[in-house]
């Protein structure tokens, strides 16, 4: 895959008119994106259909959680919708996650979707798991141990934070993908997100797929911005 396919947009909008309005300032018209939640629950698989249609690679980021039957059923919907890569929650473990790998194969009409899973949500943070959610451990291990499960459970990889994504792929194989949002600009804000690094700075770190949202979206000149990233990403 090119560098640029490895580039994702964030589509983070409500609406099919929201999306085209953005894509059309962007000024890419087959650059990789992501469809979030948001996205998708107003919009549902027809989107994803139309944008495949266009030539896009779709990055489908419901984060399923729920029973293997469930998620088996529908990850084989998604994967004939025709989305390119899919996640999962890890902590609906490992009988979930290779439930979710049997619904790709069977909806997949040629190559199936990469299926990623995430670890731990950015939001987070060491005291929610121990207070709330009574996991206690260092929330880096904790990470570990789920980005294991994954790997074990026949996943192609995580979505983590670029600076996570070396000691993963120690602790699993060096062709576990790691896929990295929190991505930035030198000069700007990093607004929710904790551990940012520059396009660049992912590269080096090891990123196999960066996901950017308002580096490029929220730019004065989201055209101009796609391209500084991708120039960096591409190690010019
Ligand atoms: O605007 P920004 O570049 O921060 O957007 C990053 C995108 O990646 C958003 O769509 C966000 O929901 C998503 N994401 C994230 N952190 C995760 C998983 C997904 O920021 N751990």
């Amino acid at each position: 895959m090119e560098p640029e396919e490895r580039l994702i947009v964030a589509l983070d909008v409500s609406s099919a008119e929201d999306v085209f309005y953005l894509l059309k300032k962007i000024g890419q018209p087959r650059c990789s994106v992501k469809v979030g939640m948001e996205l998708f629950y107003q919009e549902g698989a027809d989107m994803v259909r139309r944008l495949k249609d266009e030539g896009h690679f779709v990055f489908l980021d419901l984060k399923l959680h729920d029973i293997p039957h469930t998620v088996y059923r529908t990850m084989r919907g998604l994967a004939r919708a025709g989305a390119d890569m899919v996640n999962v929650h890890a902590a609906g473990g490992s009988e979930m996650m290779k439930a979710a790998i049997e619904g790709l194969d069977e909806g997949a009409a040629g190559k199936r979707p990469v299926c990623l899973a995430v670890t731990q949500l950015t939001s987070t943070g060491q005291d929610m798991l121990e207070n709330e959610l009574l996991i206690h451990q260092p929330i880096q291990k904790v990470i570990a141990q789920y980005s294991e499960l994954a790997y074990r459970s026949g996943l192609d990889g995580v979505v983590c934070s670029a600076w996570e994504a070396a000691a993963i792929k120690e602790q699993t194989s060096s062709t576990f993908l790691a896929v990295t949002p929190g991505i930035r600009l030198a000069n700007d804000a990093a607004g929710d997100q904790r551990r940012v690094a520059t396009p660049e700075r992912a590269r080096q770190l090891g990123s196999d797929y960066i996901v950017v949202g308002r580096s490029i979206t929220s730019a004065e000149n989201p055209a101009e911005a796609y391209l500084r990233v991708a120039n960096e990403w591409r190690k010019i």
